[in-house]
């Protein structure tokens, strides 16, 4: 039997939402369709997880939530950003996202493009113009994001996605997973304790742990992609069989690829106990990653 759905922290997705909408990316008439394209992939909806992650690790480590946003909406502008450009007709060619037309359909792929890209550098305005906290923390993790969305993070992972280049094996597998998603992720929870100074070993605690809640995160997405209906996962079903990726259904068998998210949660709550020995908001996102429907 199919576990229920861990409850995930609402308030914190409400959050991060109506921060969202405050975003207005400047005003200046002449770049109006732009920000329409921005706004429109940004608010479309989506789970929150990265942003839901940064305030919740805020608050494991006693930082309020609040004094960290800028760091979470960033991590969500990018990811926003990515699903622009990953449903590009030259990436995954998808016409469904977050339950709307994809950006592309619905402004052209030149606006698209410039609508990831302007994004992107949103992201970054926001970090380092609004983040509070010592001006080298702050500094050190807008490096981070940074890195992980660059050839070492996000970016080389599609990279690997789109040439079918990730190495042989469940071991070129999970790199490619690690980069592709796991390591903006990673960011999401290790930025946070970056800005805030944490020390070494509290960072590098959180660190495996999400290290791994974000391999898992894009183990169930490839299992969704099979399992689950265009309707409830607001994108379309059989992305990934159609176009002949690799993935863990693809070289595992549903059954395989299962058991290996099944290990991976495991593997993500054990880390998550050692760095947080009390708590339970961050174990809580864990279980919703490992069983959530869309
Ligand atoms: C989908 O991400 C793309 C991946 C990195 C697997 P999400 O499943 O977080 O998408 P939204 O934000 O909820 O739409
Ligand atoms: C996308 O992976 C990962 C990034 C956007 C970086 P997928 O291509 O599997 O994501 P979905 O399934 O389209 O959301
Ligand atoms: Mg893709
Ligand atoms: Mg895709
Ligand atoms: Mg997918």
């Amino acid at each position: 039997m199919t576990p229920e759905p861990a409850t995930y922290p609402e308030e914190l997705r409400t959050l991060v939402d109506s921060e969202l909408g405050r975003l207005a990316f400047g005003d200046d008439p002449t770049t109006d369709g732009l920000r329409e394209a921005m706004r429109y992939s940004v608010l479309a909806g989506g789970k929150r997880v990265r942003p839901v992650l940064s305030l919740a690790t805020a608050r494991a480590i006693g930082v309020e939530a609040g004094s960290i946003l800028p760091i979470a909406l960033g991590t969500e502008l990018i990811h926003t950003y990515s699903l622009i450009h990953d449903d590009l007709p030259a990436m995954d060619d998808d016409d469904l996202r977050r339950g709307r037309p994809t950006c592309h359909k619905v402004f052209g792929e030149d606006v698209a493009i410039l609508a990831g890209d302007a994004l992107y550098a949103e992201a970054f305005t926001l970090v380092l113009t609004r983040q509070h906290g010592e001006p080298a923390d702050v500094l050190r993790a807008a490096a981070r994001l940074a890195q992980a969305t660059g050839v070492d993070g996000m970016v080389g992972g599609q990279y690997l996605d789109v040439k079918d280049a990730m190495g042989e094996g469940i071991d070129g597998l999970r790199s490619l997973h690690a980069l592709k998603t796991g390591q903006l992720i990673a960011a999401s929870v290790e930025c946070v304790l970056l800005a805030s100074g944490a020390p070494q070993a509290q960072h590098d605690a959180y660190s495996a742990f999400s290290q791994e809640l974000g391999v898992l995160f894009q183990v169930v997405d490839d299992i969704l992609d099979v399992t689950e209906t265009a309707e409830e996962l607001g994108k379309p079903q059989g992305s990934d069989e159609r176009h002949g990726k690799r993935t863990y259904v693809s070289a595992f068998g549903l059954d395989g690829a299962r058991d290996l998210a099944t290990r991976s949660h495991q593997t993500a709550c054990e880390l998550l106990a050692a760095a947080e020995p009390i708590g339970d908001e961050l174990r809580r996102i864990t279980d919703y990653i490992a069983t959530r429907t869309n």
